[in-house]
């Protein structure tokens, strides 16, 4: 047993009930796939990186937890506040015990590559819900590097032992799906080969790790692949320098309280220093073509991380179709607009989400599910969610929420605006990506019980 199978054994109900308008200002945490990048690069760096506004959820300390048993220092100095003194390319240390990534299949898939890239041998482990998530896309790319795989679990599933390249080969990747952790993956062993280390993706996916390898000084270039891919090519062997990161409020949070503003009647609340990397932004637009009101302004960036202020207000939605090259840009944002959706007039198709049923959860089957027990009128159509939306939902439905943390809060920001009480199993995995979601949306004004 994983401590957070300990952690999911004492399960912690919650009930979100119909709320008055939502108001104020908030800042949801910090992204978590930069939160991670930055420990992981921090830790492959000669010299200090200084992290501020780092994710203090269960799933990065995790990863922070690995760096330093692989042999990084990572102190936390302030509140989200750290600094990693990182080993350099391809000089991590044999961990003493397995890794546990806990629910984290990011944490958990990058530091994959970033030890196949080291001549060491480690062992990776994870709850429940990570021990049943596919790894085989990774350990594919991986073995062809030089790496060694041994797992026990059909599937190629965790634990298992990576034995990483002594000289690993750069390799030209096509990736099966558009997957950024199966991208950065390939990346961060490519540190350590000779050579140029090529992925190619048809569908682009979130480009955090190319940015942020560029801002710790490895040479690496993007271009356009076809109609919406992008062909990346590094050059190994770099010697990335310490730097200094300001990691964005993460948009996949702030996707919560944006759409309980949206259909809690009267809500205006504003989110502030969201990060808005186009690659990240899929349900902002779709949201705006439901007819939500959601300003922008404040625009700025740092590191190549463009970021925004966002003032949203209640809002009447309609359905729309949400097209299938969209989905990368929003792959964890299919659950909440799923909620908006339940609120809009008319039916929402979301086409083309697969890769849902291989998330934390199966989240096709469970989005399903969360918006069926409360009384709205759901389809799942091959890999297409439907939803028909007529302005408002019943509630009333307890729902499961399968070690997932964005079914839990998806389904209180449910809650707060359904005819009768929505109640959720447990919020345990909430502290994963958002330790402070129930009080900062009980500041803004929703009623959990
Ligand atoms: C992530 C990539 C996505 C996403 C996950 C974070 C990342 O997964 O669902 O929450 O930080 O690289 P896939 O790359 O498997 O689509």
């Amino acid at each position: 047993m994983t401590q957070s199978d300990t952690a999911a054994a004492q399960p912690t109900p919650l009930t979100a009930r119909k709320s008055g308008a939502l108001q104020g200002s908030a800042r949801v945490p910090g992204d978590k796939s930069i939160s991670h990048r930055a420990l992981i690069l921090g830790a492959l760096a000669v010299g200090e990186t200084r992290i501020t506004g780092l994710l203090e959820g269960e799933d990065v300390l995790n990863t922070a937890k690995s760096m330093q048993a692989l042999g990084a220092r990572v102190e936390r100095t302030g509140d989200f506040a750290w600094t990693v003194n990182g080993v350099g390319v391809a000089g991590f240390a044999a961990p003493k015990a397995p890794l546990d990534f806990g629910n984290s299949g990011t944490g958990c898939r990058l530091v994959m590559g970033a030890v196949a890239g080291c001549p060491i041998e480690a062992t990776f482990d994870g709850d429940a819900s990570l021990r049943s998530r596919p790894m085989r896309r990774i350990v594919d790319p991986l073995e062809l590097m030089g790496a060694r795989v041994t797992a026990s679990q059909e599937g190629g599933r965790l634990p298992l032992t990576i034995a990483g390249a002594r000289d690993p080969l750069p390799i030209v990747y096509r990736t099966p799906v558009a997957s950024a952790q199966i991208k950065s993956a390939v990346l961060l062993a490519g540190l350590s080969a000779p050579g140029t280390t090529t992925v190619i993706e048809t569908e682009a996916s979130r480009d955090h790790t190319e940015l942020m390898l560029k801002h710790f000084g490895a040479e690496i270039t993007s271009e356009k692949e076809g109609a919406h891919g992008r062909k990346i090519t590094l050059t190994g062997q770099p010697e990335l320098k310490g730097a200094d990161v300001v990691v964005p409020a993460d948009p996949s949070s702030a996707a919560f309280p944006m759409v309980a503003a949206l259909i809690v009647p009267g809500s205006e609340i504003v989110l502030t220093d969201v990060m808005t990397n186009p690659l990240r932004t899929g349900l902002f637009t779709t949201l705006r073509e439901m007819g939500a009101l959601i300003e922008e302004s404040d625009i700025r960036g740092d590191a190549g991380e463009p970021m925004a202020q966002f003032r949203i207000t209640a809002s009447k939605l309609t359905g729309v179709e949400v097209p299938p090259e969209r989905a990368p840009s929003m792959i964890d944002e299919y659950l909440v607009l799923a909620v908006a959706a339940a609120f809009a007039e008319g039916t929402t198709i979301m086409r083309g989400l697969q890769e849902l049923r291989v998330k934390e959860s199966d989240r096709l089957e469970a989005t399903a599910a969360m918006l069926r027990v409360n009384g709205v009128n759901v389809e799942i159509s091959g890999d297409d969610l439907i939803v028909h939306g007529n302005g408002r939902v019943a509630g009333g439905g307890l729902v499961a929420t399968h070690m997932d943390h964005r079914i839990a809060m998806s389904a209180l920001a449910m809650g707060l605006a359904s005819e009768k009480p929505v109640t959720i199993d447990d919020t345990t995995f909430i502290a994963t990506s958002f330790p402070d979601f129930i009080p900062m949306m009980r500041r803004l004004g929703a009623d959990f019980s």
